[in-house]
């Protein structure tokens, strides 16, 4: 699109972390979105910048008000970013009217106001009459249905940001035609969340490597105790279907156990079969992370989702941190994504070991798995 001079709305994902002090702990989503804003200014826009923060429910939450967020970017960017305190209204027309091309502005919490997520035709309106183009460069939110997301392309002109471009063509290959072999690590709680990418790229995935909770409902459809593990009960009839047809599945054949998922608990590391009634599995053990590592070395491909242990508590860490360390240094092309590991990655100081980080989460899980995503829909209709 021709942006100089035009005050283009730009739909980002600026929804990041912040540490019990009050900081910003994981900067690694408004890195991405640098590229479409640094394009835009030097291009002469007047760039409109609009985001959600956390779940505020349609209502002001101070936690979740997005200056503190402007400001970080503004840092990140190196050149001075405006910030009004509001998404819609008085205040923040007369700041888009009175902009110069160059400008950049962020506006408040679009999840502020209820229109947002109820996808309301007149809080959309509100919002186009802002600007005069629309850019969407939130992948992170392109699997929700929101005003900002599906509402604002039909009424401006509309474009894809790079970063949504990036994620897309990145992402499709991966999911259609990825290079094999291609591993498929996953970790994470729940394996009902990750069924469906599983369904959908199992019969292009040449192993299939499994930890965290999830592996714990797998292993107890495979009849192994688990004793006090967190599995999800409701799975395990389903399970016992992916492991019967196992070939490509690999389990933990190790791992690290506890009494409780505790800083100071007593840790021991066993074989799968031999965790006590009182134990509860928190991690992949030694001999898996080794066997995990020799798959994906082999892999032309490799894309892991969440964390292999409990790894907010180091004991329980080491696993994920092993397998990032190695994944680092593979030939094959690395993708990661998902808010959990990209959080452990970046806590340990690993995510830059990866080829490819994506910055969704559901909406990742949900493209991965074959869906599409309202918020590409609506680009492209
Ligand atoms: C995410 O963090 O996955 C996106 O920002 C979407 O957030 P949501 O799950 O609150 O819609």
């Amino acid at each position: 699109m021709d942006v100089g001079g035009k005050r283009v709305i730009v739909r980002a994902d600026l929804n990041v972390s912040f540490r019990e002090d009050g900081a910003i702990s994981d900067d690694f989503r408004l890195k991405a979105f640098l590229p479409t804003l640094r394009t835009l200014q030097s291009r002469d826009a007047i760039t409109l910048v609009f985001s959600h923060l956390g779940r505020p429910d349609g209502k002001r939450v101070e936690r979740f008000a997005l200056k503190p967020v402007a400001e970080k970017l503004s840092e990140l960017l190196g050149k001075d970013i405006l910030f009004i305190d509001e998404t819609v209204g008085k205040k923040a027309s007369a700041a888009a009217q009175n902009a110069k091309p160059g400008d950049i502005i962020v506006f408040e919490n679009l999840r502020f106001n209820p229109g947002e997520e109820s996808n309301d035709s007149s809080f959309a309106r509100e919002l186009s009459e802002l600007g005069e183009l629309y850019v969407d460069d939130a992948f992170g939110v392109c699997h929700r249905a929101h005003a900002s997301v599906v509402g604002l392309p039909k009424l401006l002109p509309s474009a894809a940001g790079m970063l949504l471009v990036r994620e897309i063509a990145t992402l499709t290959a991966l999911r259609d035609n990825p290079e094999r072999p291609l591993t498929v690590i996953l970790g994470g709680a729940k394996i009902s969340t990750k069924l469906p990418i599983v369904k959908h790229m199992l019969p292009r995935t040449d192993a299939l490597c499994l930890g965290g909770a999830l592996a714990n409902t797998v292993l107890k459809a495979k009849g192994f105790h688990v004793g006090r593990s967190m599995i999800e009960e409701s799975m395990v009839e389903q399970m016992k279907e992916l492991v019967q047809d196992g070939k490509k599945l690999h389990l933990p054949k190790d791992v690290v156990v506890a009494q409780e998922a505790l800083a100071n608990a007593v840790v021991r590391t066993c074989l799968t079969g031999e965790v006590h009634e009182q134990e509860m599995m928190l991690d992949i053990g030694p001999k898996t992370a080794e066997e995990f590592m020799e798959i994906a070395q082999k892999s032309r491909t490799v894309f892991w989702n969440g964390p292999l242990g409990w790894t907010e508590i180091p004991a329980f860490a080491k696993g994920t941190e092993y397998v990032a360390r190695r994944l680092g240094d593979i030939e094959g092309f690395t993708v990661v994504g998902g808010g959990d590991i990209v959080a452990a990655l970046a806590n340990m100081r690993l995510l830059d070991k990866f080829k490819f980080i994506s910055t969704g989460g559901g909406a990742m899980l949900e493209f991965l798995a074959g869906k599409e995503l309202p918020g590409v829909a609506a680009l492209t209709q």
